[in-house]
């Protein structure tokens, strides 16, 4: 196993936006009556926006016309995007930043590989965005969301890295999964740890075993 690029997932494994994102589903939830807990918030992670909706309207009896779905998106998403505003480079997981200097320290390139079209915008605000030197791939360049493995192998590509050479730092099943689809290594943290398909674990981006770059 060569790691020669690392492929990060964003929200939950180098900030806490995951959160964000619970809070403004369980908001649009509530507007609508409808049934929602933080096991159902599990299985949004790494999905993308419409298909988040989707799943959390599996609790509602109402059937919601494609432009409705398009205006709770757009609900979530102000909701969200209201939340994000606060960001600053304060939110950054303990021990990230120093684990981004490590690997550019170490010639490893490294990617951004999210489902969220405000990825973007997030790494701005915490002022990690000119680390990753125009390689993210996003919510904005992909046409199918994780388990699909295109956001990671868009990186893959920006990279110009294998991927059976790229390490995927996930917190989310899918997001596992998709790296496996893509032929890359799988790395779970938090709660993608106990995904079986994962090659390697680590309980956060700050105990991340360091020997596995030598
Ligand atoms: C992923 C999150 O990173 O982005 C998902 O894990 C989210 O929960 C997805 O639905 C899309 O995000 P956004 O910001 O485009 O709504
Ligand atoms: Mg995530």
């Amino acid at each position: 196993m060569r790691i020669l690029g690392v492929i990060f997932d964003l929200d939950g494994v180098i900030l806490s936006t995951d959160e964000y994102h619970y809070l403004a589903w369980l908001d649009m939830a509530k507007k609508e009556n409808i049934y929602f807990d933080r096991e159902i918030n599990e299985r949004l992670r790494g999905v993308s926006r419409m298909d988040s909706l989707e799943i959390v309207l599996e609790r509602s009896t109402k059937k919601y016309s494609q432009e409705e779905k398009i205006k709770l998106c757009e609900y979530k998403n102000n909701k969200y995007r209201a939340l994000l505003e606060k960001l600053s480079p304060k939110d950054i997981f303990p021990g990230a930043t120093d684990f981004l200097k490590f690997l550019l320290y170490k010639k490893i390139k490294i990617a951004i590989g999210s489902s969220s079209k405000n990825a973007k915008y997030i790494l701005k605000k915490i002022e990690l965005y000119d680390m990753f030197d125009g390689h993210i791939s996003d919510g904005t360049n992909i046409t199918k969301s994780k388990p699909d493995p295109e956001v990671f192998t868009k990186a893959a590509e920006m990279l110009k890295i294998n991927p059976c050479n790229c390490l995927v730092i996930e917190d989310a099943y899918a997001g596992i999964e998709a790296a496996k689809k893509g032929g890359m290594i799988a790395m779970g943290i938090g709660s993608a740890k106990d995904c079986s398909l994962c090659d390697l674990r680590a309980d956060d981006i700050s105990s991340i075993d360091k020997s596995i770059f030598e």
